[in-house]
C-alpha cells in the first residue's frame, strides 16, 4: 500500500495549546486514521517550533516573573542562578509538554513529535543549509526592513495598518542587519510550474490562486539568518548568526524522518491554516528544490477559528484550551464538535452555546439514542445477529474525507444515523411483540417475527457501517458501538448535557 506522510505545522511554544492548534492537528489525525484503516503506510508528524525572538522574549518574561525564587540578590541586583539559555530551554520544555499532553487528551495518534531544539534536528538543519550554500543559493548581504516579531517575518509597507502588523495589531520594528540571503527568486518559475501542473497541489482552489498570483508578482530573496537573535541554530559557516526561525522550522518536515530513519520524504499531505500558507507553498519548496529534493505533493489550508470575529491568540487573550472542551463534552464529543462546526477551509466563529446544542442534538439524541434503541430491542426480542467481520464503510463519507471535506463527511454519517432513526419511527418494531401475541395463526406469527428480525438486522448492519465510518473521527465511540453490537449490552454513549 502506498505511504502517506502527513504533517501538521509545528506550533510555537510561546502559547499554550488552544483549539485552533487542536483543529489542525485533529484533521491531520482524522486523515491519518482514515488511511490507516485503508491499509496505507501512514506516518503522522507533529511537534513544536522552539527557536526565535518571539520564543526568547516569551520565555524570559515568564522566567523573570515566575522564577523569582530561583533568582538571588547579588549586591542589590537580581541575578538568575540559571543562564538565559537554561531559562528559555526550561520554558520550551514546559510548553512543548503541554502540546504533547493536549494531543494525548484529544486522542491524537501521531507517529513522531519533533522539537526544533532537539540537537538531532539542529544537526540536520546545519547539514541541509550547508548543502544549499554549496549549491550556490546562499549569499551574504545587508538587510533593512520592517519586522513583526509576532509573525517572525519582515513586512512590506503596504501590508501594514497604521504602521502595525494587521495580524498582531502591534507596531513593526525597523531593523537593519548584515545577514545571509537565500536565493528564493531563483525558484519562482519552477514552483509555478509544479503548482500549475498539479504536481504540487494546493487546496482549496482559492488559496492556490492566491499563491499563484503571489508567485507571478515576483519573488524576492529572503534573509535566511539573523544577526541579533541568539536563541536559534548557529549557521555552520558563520557562528555569529543564527538560522531564521522559519527556515529552521520548515526543515523539520525533512529532518524528522531523517532522525527517525524513515524513508518517507516528501510529505504527501501538509495541513495548516491560511496564515502560514506562503511559507509552505513558496519557501519550503524552494529550499527543497535548491538541493534537488522533491516538494510536498499536497498542501491543505484551512481557515481560522475566531472568537467574536478575532483570531484566537495569546496576544489577544481570547483562547479556549482543548481541555475545556474535553471536560464538558468528553474526548470524542470535543473531536466531533471541533470538526463539525463549520466547513473545512472557511473561517468560523466559535460559540460555546452552539456546541452544547449540537452535542445534545447529534451525539446524545441522534446517535446515542439510536444505538440504545436498537440494542434494547434486539435484546428484548432475543434476536441473534452475528457481527460482520469487516463491515462496509460509507463510500460517500470516504470520498469526502479524501477531498478534505471533514465536516461534510460527518454530515453524511449523521444522515445515516438520522435515517435509521426515521426507519425505526416508521416501522415501529416495538409494536411487533404485541402483534405476534395477538395473532392466532402460527404462520402469521412466524411471518411477523421474520419481519421483525429483518428490520432489526438491517438496523444492526447500519450501526456497523456508522461505527466503522466514524472510526477516524471518534475512535473510542466507534469501538464502543462495535463492542456493544458484539456483546449485545447497551451502555449510554453520550450523557445529555443540561445547563
Ligand atoms: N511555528 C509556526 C509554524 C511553523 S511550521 C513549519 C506557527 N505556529 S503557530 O503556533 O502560530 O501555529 C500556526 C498554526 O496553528 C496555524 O497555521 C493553524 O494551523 C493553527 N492555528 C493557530 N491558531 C488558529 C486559529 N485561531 N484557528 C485555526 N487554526 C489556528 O505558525
Amino acid at each position: 500500500m502506498p505511504k502517506k506522510y502527513i504533517t501538521t505545522p509545528i506550533y510555537y511554544v510561546n502559547d499554550s495549546p488552544h483549539i485552533g492548534h487542536a483543529y489542525t492537528t485533529l484533521v491531520a489525525d482524522v486523515l491519518a486514521r482514515y488511511y490507516k484503516t485503508k491499509g496505507n503506510d501512514v506516518y503522522l508528524l507533529t511537534g513544536t517550533d522552539e527557536h526565535g525572538a518571539k520564543i526568547q522574549r516569551a520565555a524570559l518574561n515568564f522566567g523573570n516573573q515566575k522564577s523569582f525564587s530561583s533568582r538571588v540578590r547579588i549586591e542589590g541586583k537580581i541575578k538568575s542562578q540559571k543562564s538565559d539559555k537554561e531559562l528559555i530551554q526550561e520554558f520550551t520544555d514546559k510548553i512543548s509538554q503541554e502540546f504533547k499532553d493536549a494531543w494525548e487528551l484529544l486522542d491524537i495518534n501521531y507517529d513522531q513529535f519533533i522539537r526544533t531544539t532537539d540537537p538531532a534536528h539542529e544537526k540536520v538543519v546545519g547539514e541541509f543549509l550547508t548543502t544549499v550554500k554549496e549549491a550556490g543559493y546562499i549569499y551574504e548581504g545587508d538587510y533593512e526592513g520592517l519586522y513583526c516579531v509576532g509573525c517572525e517575518e519582515y513586512k512590506k509597507e503596504d501590508e501594514l495598518e497604521d504602521g502595525s502588523c494587521p495580524i498582531h495589531k502591534k507596531p513593526v520594528k525597523k531593523i537593519k542587519e548584515r545577514v545571509w540571503f537565500f536565493k528564493l527568486s531563483a525558484f519562482q518559475d519552477k514552483i509555478l510550474e509544479l503548482i500549475e501542473s498539479g504536481k504540487s497541489k494546493i487546496f482549496p482552489e482559492t488559496r492556490k490562486n492566491e499563491v499563484v498570483s503571489f508567485l507571478k508578482s515576483g519573488l524576492e530573496d529572503i534573509a535566511m539568518s539573523r544577526s541579533k537573535v541568539e536563541w536559534g541554530i548557529p549557521l555552520p559557516w558563520d557562528k555569529t548568526q543564527t538560522v531564521y526561525v522559519w527556515v529552521d522550522a520548515l526543515i523539520n518536515y525533512y529532518s524528522a524522518p531523517v532522525i527517525a530513519g524513515k524513508d518517507i520524504f516528501p510529505p504527501d499531505v501538509q495541513f495548516m491554516a491560511k496564515d502560514i500558507l506562503r511559507f509552505h507553498a513558496v519557501i519550503f519548496p524552494a529550499l527543497l528544490l535548491s538541493i534537488g529534493l522533491v516538494p510536498t505533493k499536497q498542501i491543505v489550508s484551512h481557515g481560522f477559528f475566531t472568537i467574536n470575529g478575532h483570531k484566537m491568540s495569546k496576544s489577544l487573550g481570547n483562547t479556549i484550551a482543548p481541555k475545556e472542551l474535553v471536560d464538558t463534552f468528553g474526548v470524542d464529543g470535543a473531536r466531533y464538535l471541533l470538526l463539525s462546526q463549520f466547513p473545512f477551509g472557511s473561517d468560523g466563529d466559535f460559540s460555546l452555546e452552539k456546541l452544547e446544542v449540537s452535542y445534545n442534538a447529534q451525539l446524545a439524541n441522534n446517535l446515542g439514542n439510536l444505538v440504545q434503541r436498537v440494542l434494547v430491542m434486539i435484546q428484548k426480542n432475543d434476536i441473534n445477529i452475528t457481527p460482520t467481520q469487516n463491515p462496509p464503510r460509507d463510500p460517500g463519507a470516504d470520498t469526502l474525507i479524501e477531498q478534505f471535506q471533514f465536516d461534510r463527511a460527518l454530515d453524511e454519517i449523521f444522515k445515516l444515523v438520522q435515517n435509521a432513526n426515521i426507519q425505526i419511527d416508521r416501522e415501529k418494531p416495538w409494536e411487533f411483540q404485541d402483534k405476534i401475541s395477538k395473532s392466532k395463526n402460527q404462520n402469521d406469527r412466524e411471518k411477523i417475527k421474520n419481519e421483525l428480525d429483518k428490520i432489526l438486522t438491517s438496523l444492526f448492519r447500519q450501526l456497523e457501517t456508522i461505527a466503522v465510518s466514524l472510526t477516524p473521527f471518534m475512535p473510542t465511540t466507534a469501538q464502543k458501538i462495535l463492542d456493544q453490537l458484539k456483546s449485545g449490552n447497551p451502555e449510554p454513549l453520550f450523557p445529555k448535557i443540561i445547563s
